[in-house]
């Protein structure tokens, strides 16, 4: 009886939203290493939510507290004078002030988006079949595996012909479910690639393989139950889901993972057992013959990330990463003095192994790989603020059209 009652308390929680009334972020500025070391500490509490992951350097970081937690976390700062403020007194507040731009956003036709609000997964699906009925001499849909709950995975080719000969860009947004611009960016390219006259030559001599929302059971799920979901939805045995991003095979459960089933960073039982990664691999490696770059997107670090992120080694190539990076960020700067962070993924951020750009670049072999790090939403939200989302994604195109170029010129031979 206490079991059955238990279960109906379990089943219906997870029914409803998820609250975050009274949730507190605090920015925290360490200024030494001391103060990472203790930071690290509570890294490990499951309760306790770094927004951008803890970087191993000393940076401002935005940390997220429960209220039965946030007395002990300021009386730990404070008794080792680690400088903080808080940010954001209420989460929930700002939940709702985002659910309110969104339904506020005007309403399109089907198949139609811009770029004031952020979609949901079928209004995404809808945008892409749209385009493959509209121009289908450019592009291809596939759908090329089914999610833990059943979700079609689709990707889109975008090509202008050469019979599969011309080089690749791989791009993919959304593998972290919480990180909304991320498949905003990725629709953005894609309208550009394909409905914008002024980009028609970046698919003149390369092929895009582009996917919009890589985990699209936890997207949903931050938009229908609990906003500050990154993982994907997969069935464990305490704590659900498996962050994607450490699930590679590549130096799997290595420094950046979690063993914890209910940490943030949990790599999973194995290496790709989660169905998005393992379908993401397979996907990655049709195409790794003609891929030259691999661009995933994410948020909100604000960086360009490249290998590795397993050791603070640099990988053989990193000149070329970094100074193509340099040229890169220097065309978003050039539009409004946004600037990003450069370097590889552990020295400039934290250590993570298994990521996808970890194994893309150490066992699919594609020399330019690059975890791109949108940024958050100003000091104290966790996405921009959805009419701020054109001005990002418009200054990061910039970014891009110098990536195809780099491409274009190294690689293509028509
Ligand atoms: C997905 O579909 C399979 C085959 O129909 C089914 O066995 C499985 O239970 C479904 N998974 C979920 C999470 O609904
Ligand atoms: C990638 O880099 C390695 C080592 O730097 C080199 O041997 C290889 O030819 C490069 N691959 C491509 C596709 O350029
Ligand atoms: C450029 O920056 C200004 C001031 O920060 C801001 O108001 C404006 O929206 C930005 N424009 C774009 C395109 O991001
Ligand atoms: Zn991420």
């Amino acid at each position: 009886m206490r079991l059955l009652i238990l279960f109906i308390l379990a089943t219906s929680a997870t029914a409803q939203k998820i609250s975050y009334e009274n949730y507190k972020v605090y920015q925290v500025v360490p200024s030494n290493e001391k103060h990472v070391e203790v930071l690290k500490m509570f890294e490990d509490n499951p309760n306790i939510d770094f927004w951008t992951g803890l970087y191993r350097s000393i940076q401002p970081v935005n940390v997220m507290v429960p209220p039965k937690l946030q007395s002990k976390f300021e009386a730990i700062l404070n008794q080792h004078k680690i400088y903080y403020k808080m940010v954001l007194e209420n989460v929930e507040k700002m939940i709702n002030e985002e659910r309110q731009s969104q339904s506020e956003a005007a309403s399109k036709a089907s198949g139609e988006i811009s770029f004031d609000k952020y979609y949901r997964y079928s209004e995404v699906q809808d945008y892409l079949i749209r385009l493959s009925r509209e121009k289908p001499d450019l592009v291809k849909l596939e759908n090329y595996g089914l999610s833990y709950e059943n979700r079609t995975l689709t990707l889109i080719r975008v090509s202008s012909g050469g019979n599969d000969k011309k080089p690749v860009i791989f791009v993919d947004g959304g593998i972290h479910a919480r990180e909304w611009i991320a498949p905003a960016q990725v629709l953005y390219i894609i309208n550009q690639l394909l409905e914008s006259s002024e980009s028609q030559n970046m698919i003149q001599n390369i092929d895009w393989v582009i996917i919009p929302v890589l985990n699209p059971d936890g997207y949903e799920y931050t938009h229908t139950t609990d906003r500050f979901w990154r993982k994907t939805r997969s069935k464990g045995a305490v704590c659900d889901g498996v962050d994607p991003n450490r699930n590679f095979d590549y130096h799997w459960m290595g420094p950046g993972s979690s063993n914890d089933e209910c940490s943030n960073t949990y790599a999973g039982p194995t290496p790709f057992s989660e169905p998005e990664t393992l379908a993401l691999s397979k996907v990655i490696k049709r195409f790794a013959h003609r891929t030259k770059m691999y661009l995933s997107f994410h948020s909100a670090a604000k960086s360009y990330l490249y290998p590795w992120g397993y050791t603070s080694e640099l990988p053989p190539n990193a000149d070329e990463l970094h100074s193509l990076a340099v040229e890169s960020e220097r065309a978003i700067s050039a539009v409004n003095g946004t600037r990003y962070k450069i370097g590889s993924s552990f020295n400039i951020l934290s250590p993570a192994s298994g990521s996808s750009r970890d194994w893309a670049y150490g066992a699919a072999a594609i020399n330019l790989s690059y975890t791109m790090e949108l940024p958050p939403g100003g000091e104290n939200r966790f996405d921009l603020p959805p009419e701020e989302i054109l001005g990002v994604v418009t200054e990061m195109f910039e970014g891009v059209k110098v990536f195809h170029e780099y491409v274009k010129e190294e690689y293509s031979k028509i």
